[in-house]
């Protein structure tokens, strides 16, 4: 990368975004941590301090006019887009019997939709230069059908071949794509879904143990956006998940 890029992290207020965006201002970079949640903005700010590098934007994901908005605003005032993390989500367990339409189409708008809308707007930029990357937040639970998540894992299984798609389509215009599936990461996101009970059973399934930290998702986000380390890597889902995709039974005490 050129020095001093600019990236856009969606989702920058808090957990693996916030991690992102912590991290790239570490490594130098320009930083735009946007986020729907004005509370979380302005507790990001407090922690991070207002700085030349740093900027926040208030947005909603699946709002396609704000986002398109948002995008030119940076372009304009900010710093040309090298990057995009789109770290946006929300999550829910429900069992597929008990889960409306309206739960359904609101994962499916901002976990998918929006992530496609920020991915377009973005390449829409960075195309004029001929270079860009995207890095798109899936799941593991994208992957694996896992209890209690038929909206959020259709959400991110939707992610993981968007990221296919747009990989493709951008391929020519010097844009990449690729996709990390995080495993159980301590967030609040996972605070508030993994209750005690169903953290021993993700523990139970995780081969090293563990919950992952944000930063370990964040590392391997920067490595996708530097074209330097990651330049012939496109259309790919990377599982962080301390070997929960890997693994088949897990028994205790062989
Ligand atoms: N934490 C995990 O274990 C885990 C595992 C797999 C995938 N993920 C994915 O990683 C991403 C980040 O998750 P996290 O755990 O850091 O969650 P988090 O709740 O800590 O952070 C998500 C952020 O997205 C913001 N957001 C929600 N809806 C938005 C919208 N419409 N527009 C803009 N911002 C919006 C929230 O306000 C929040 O600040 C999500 O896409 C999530 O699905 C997380």
């Amino acid at each position: 990368m050129t020095t001093q890029p600019t990236i856009l992290v969606t989702g920058g207020a808090s957990g693996i975004g916030f991690a992102v965006v912590e991290a790239a201002l570490a490594a130098g970079w320009r930083v735009v941590a946007a986020d729907v949640d004005g509370r979380s903005l302005a507790a990001a700010r407090d922690a991070l301090g207002a700085g030349d590098g740093l900027r926040f934007e208030q947005i909603d994901v699946a709002d396609e006019d704000a986002v398109a908005k948002s995008v030119a605003a940076i372009e304009r005032d900010f710093g040309p887009l090298a990057g995009v993390v789109n770290s946006a989500g929300i999550g829910q367990n429900v069992p597929a019997l008990e889960t409306s339409a309206a739960q359904f189409r609101k994962i499916l708008d901002v976990n998918l939709v929006g992530t496609f809308l920020v991915a377009r707007e973005a390449a829409k930029a960075m195309r004029n230069r001929g270079r860009g990357a995207i890095v798109n937040l899936a799941s593991v639970s994208g992957i694996t059908g896992n209890l209690g998540r038929a909206a959020y894992g259709a959400s991110k299984g939707g992610v993981v071949i968007l990221t296919k798609v747009l990989a493709v389509e951008f391929a020519p215009l010097g844009i990449r794509v690729n996709a990390i599936a995080p495993g159980p990461i301590d967030t609040p996101m996972v605070k508030a879904m993994h209750v005690e009970a169903a953290r021993e059973v993700w523990l139970s399934r995780v081969p090293q143990h563990r919950y992952g930290a944000p930063s370990e998702v964040a590392s391997m986000a920067l490595f996708l956006l530097d074209a330097e380390k990651s330049g012939y890597i496109t259309g790919q889902t990377f599982c962080v998940d301390g070997g929960f995709s890997a693994a088949g039974i897990i028994l205790s005490g062989l």
